[in-house]
């Protein structure tokens, strides 16, 4: 670990992608594309040097070093910016190794790098590079070999029509002392292209070794076609997780969950669910077509149908939220029930509580957002409004259609809502005859 520096390489300008937004930035998983690899090169040394462009700079916070690429020239002047930074900061850096990984190979894992990461490594004379056999090689650098030893690395567009016939591809991934780098590094400016590339090291040094990983590990992220079967890819590795951690997946290819979700064993997930980043569910009930996001839901709870729960929920033990029921910065203890068309947001909800259909929490005023307090056993009846800050005392009822204003004390009835009369309707009058004219 301390003998060696990680180079993460996201300073490009993502022009395949298409999307106007950079690839490194789009979520994958429930996260930044780029997260994955800066979590791998982190497992690999303390010291990671993460190369970004200074638009990314200000929008990606990790720690580690940022390098600054101020233009995107290419993967060899990423390299060389986040060479002459280490170098500048570090006074033993020249007697480490470096390890180099993508920012957009999103689906590497630790254990694919692991023979790289075994390969002997001559102080200053030689390299290694991790290899891949994807069925369609289009878009890679292709490995030249002789014999055991890489020869060259050749670009898609250098490449000619028998180089491109070459199964063989570069990862990116590559290992190569400090040292050894620091004699080539000139020479990669010496091309006649605009572009200047990383693979070009590997023709300047005199021992580059290979071995390959499970190319669909080591696909990188160019395109919006790439990253959708990015997406896919990680969506079944966490479908995988979810049913090796014991929970019961009713339609496995239908449910979506994040990098992080934690599942306990027995959570039951019905078709259509998605799970986005900080969900942890204990052996809890999700009916179809609910969004959950940065929340808790307690043994024996039930969500949905087309529940939306949000930052900051904690749904109780054998609490149940029902269908169309929105939750935010909201706590439910045990056995406490909202079960249709709610917004519940910076409430505190306690114990055996029934919330009826239609009940709003009024948390913002326009400006600042307020706190609403239910207390165990209350009951709120429907269409209720609960104009925050407020609260409800425990065991108190509050009718139907009130609007809460004023907070309610323990074991009181509130009613605010106009109070019912019924007049007869005046004889002749125009509803009266129509009724009449109906059922003669
Ligand atoms: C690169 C390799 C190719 C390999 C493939 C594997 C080079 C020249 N080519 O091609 O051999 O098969 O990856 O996926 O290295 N970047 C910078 N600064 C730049 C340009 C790029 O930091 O100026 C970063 C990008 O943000 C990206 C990574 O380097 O994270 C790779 O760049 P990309 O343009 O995607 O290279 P590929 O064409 O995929
Ligand atoms: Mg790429």
């Amino acid at each position: 670990m301390k003998d060696r520096a990680v180079f993460v390489l996201a300073g490009g300008q993502s022009t395949r992608m298409t999307t106007g937004v950079s690839k490194l930035l789009m979520p994958l998983g429930g996260r930044f594309l780029l997260d994955y690899a800066l979590d791998l090169a982190h497992h690999y040394a303390s010291e990671v040097y993460t190369v970004l462009s200074s638009a990314l700079a200000d929008k990606f916070q990790r720690t580690g070093h940022i390098v600054i690429q101020e233009q995107a020239k290419g993967t060899g002047d990423a390299f060389i910016c986040a060479f002459r930074c280490a170098l500048a900061r570090d006074p033993d850096f020249l007697s480490k190794e470096i390890l180099v990984i993508l920012g957009d190979t999103p689906l590497l894992e630790m254990h694919d790098l692991e023979p790289l990461m075994h390969i002997p490594l001559r102080h200053s004379a030689s390299m290694a590079i991790l290899g891949m056999e994807p069925p369609d090689p289009t878009g890679y650098g292709r490995l030249l070999m002789e014999g055991e030893h890489v020869r060259a690395i050749r670009e898609e567009k250098e490449a000619s029509t028998s180089e491109k016939a070459i199964q063989l591809c570069n990862t990116g991934v590559m290992r190569i002392h400090a040292a050894h780098a620091h004699q080539l590094i000139e020479k990669l400016f010496s091309g006649a292209r605009s572009e200047i590339y990383l693979t070009d090291l590997v023709e300047y040094s005199d021992d580059c070794r290979m071995v390959k990983a499970p190319w669909a590990h080591c696909v990188g992220v160019n395109t919006p076609q790439e990253w959708v079967k990015a997406e896919q890819a990680l969506q079944q590795r966490f479908r995988q997780r979810a049913l090796h951690q014991g929970a019961i997946l009713i339609a496995p290819e239908q449910t979506f969950f994040s990098y992080d979700t934690m599942l306990s064993r027995g959570a039951l997930i019905y078709p259509f669910v998605y799970c986005g980043p900080g969900v942890k569910l204990g052996c809890s009930t999700i009916f179809s077509f609910s969004h959950l996001q940065h929340c808790q839901i307690h043994d024996g709870a039930q969500v949905g149908p087309f529940a939306h729960i949000r930052e900051g929920t904690i749904i109780g033990p054998h609490s149940q939220i029902g269908n169309f029921v929105e939750t935010k910065n909201s706590t439910f203890e045990e056995h406490s029930k909202a079960k249709h068309l709610s917004y519940i947001g910076d409430a505190m909800v306690g114990a055996h509580v029934n919330i009826g259909a239609g009940v709003i929490t009024c948390n913002y005023d326009g400006l600042e957002k307020h706190k609403t307090h239910i207390a165990e056993h209350a009951f709120v009846g429907s269409h209720t409004c609960l104009i925050a800050p407020v609260s409800v005392g425990a065991q108190s009822t509050v009718g139907a259609g009130s609007v809460i204003t004023k907070d309610v004390p323990p074991q009181h009835l509130a009613l605010s809502r106009v109070a019912q009369e019924n007049r007869p309707l005046p004889h002749g009058s125009k509803h009266l005859r129509r009724v009449l004219k109906k059922t003669k």
